[in-house]
């Protein structure tokens, strides 16, 4: 069980925020597979709260879709607390603070992994969500381990984490990469041990590097964190959720699914992603989808290739058709290797 403020999970194994990524369609899926709590793609405070059609997307919260994290990024402490009670109101189960965004134009608007060198700032933004929503909804933040490998950056780093958790904070995740170090290297499990210790009954999630099960049950056992957030290990994988579960309860690691039920997922996913996109927009948006899909395909290169030339909805039911036929008679599916490959084609978060 993990519990932080009101929120209960019968597993430690989240659906991480993923931008471009863990929209309404990804979370449905992840659920069907295990998931018991998925956390929204980043929104910025200045969008939640200026009138218009992409607020009002951000602000529809689907029943089915619970509980739900709402994350928040921005640099200006006054536009937190207005924002978070939007999300609150809308029904957002939990207001997440994302202090751990690497890219480079956040960097320079002072915004996600910037605020971790300046903690008087990341603090007051934490207070001014606490003030906001604290008294009906969890508060939570996402960090990187530090801005850089410095000791200032360390010091940093226990500041907003100690500040935040005496501010009310319910839960902290910890990302153990640093900001220079975006994606390159391996998170530092050892730093999350350290966190965990340091935190004690506080609860803290751990992030990065969780490409399998496996991997998600050993940084449990290793680091002592209460729970991980599964981040690219998700993407084109929601079974890891399934498999985690299992794991968890002690069984063995289930068979990879086979091409008819990675079939039926995908298909599934196709069309809460055109339920709620469109039938336009939701072929581009599942292409990327199908690309991480394809590795568990026995047929894998082939398979990719063809998501890689989608470029509508009827494209994309196209591939779907020929290569994930419940008829035919296709070999064993593979069990897929974990890796980061994402971000080296150019992922920016
Ligand atoms: C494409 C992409 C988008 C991401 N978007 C977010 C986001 O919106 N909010 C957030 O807190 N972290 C975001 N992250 C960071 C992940 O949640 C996670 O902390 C990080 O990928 C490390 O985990 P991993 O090595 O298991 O992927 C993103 C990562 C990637 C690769």
């Amino acid at each position: 069980m993990l519990r932080f403020g009101k929120i209960e999970l019968d597993v430690p194994f989240v659906q991480a925020a993923l931008s471009g990524y863990s929209d309404l369609a990804m979370r449905r899926v992840a659920r069907r597979c295990g998931a018991p709590y998925a956390i929204n793609e980043v929104m910025l405070d200045k969008i939640v709260n200026q009138p218009g059609r992409k607020r009002d997307r951000i602000l529809s919260v689907a029943d089915d879709d619970h509980p739900v994290g709402g994350q928040l990024m921005g640099a200006n402490p006054d536009e937190f607390g207005p924002a978070a009670h939007a999300m609150a109101e809308a029904g957002y189960d939990v207001i997440d603070i994302n202090f751990g965004c690497p890219v480079r134009k956040v960097l320079g608007r002072c915004r996600g992994g910037f605020l971790l060198s300046d903690p008087k700032t990341a603090l007051d933004i934490v207070r001014r969500v606490y003030d906001a929503v604290g008294a009906s909804k969890p508060v939570t933040v996402k960090m990187r381990r530090g801005t850089d490998n410095s000791v200032e950056s360390e010091r940093n780093f226990f500041e907003i984490l100690d500040g935040a958790f005496d501010s009310g904070v319910a839960a902290i995740t910890v990302h153990g990469r640093t900001v220079t170090q975006r994606y390159v290297g391996a998170s530092d499990w050892e730093f999350l041990a350290r966190v965990k210790k340091h935190a004690g009954d506080r609860v803290i999630l751990g992030s990065g590097d969780l490409f399998s099960a496996d991997a998600c049950v050993r940084m449990l056992s290793e680091t002592g964190v209460d729970g991980v957030t599964i981040a690219r290990g998700s993407i084109g994988n929601p079974w890891i959720f399934s498999e985690c579960r299992a794991l968890w309860r002690r069984d063995r690691l289930p068979d990879p699914p086979s091409v008819a039920e990675q079939g039926r997922v995908i298909a599934e996913h196709f069309a809460a992603s055109v339920d709620e996109h469109g039938l336009e927009v939701a072929g581009r948006v599942m292409r990327k989808f199908g690309i991480k899909y394809s590795e568990h395909h026995p047929c894998g290169v082939s398979v990719r290739d063809a998501f890689i030339a989608v470029s509508t909805s009827e494209d994309f039911n196209a591939a779907l058709d020929r290569w994930y036929d419940a008829e035919r008679d296709w070999p064993p599916a593979v069990r897929r290797e974990g890796h980061g490959d994402l971000v080296a084609a150019g992922a920016t978060v």
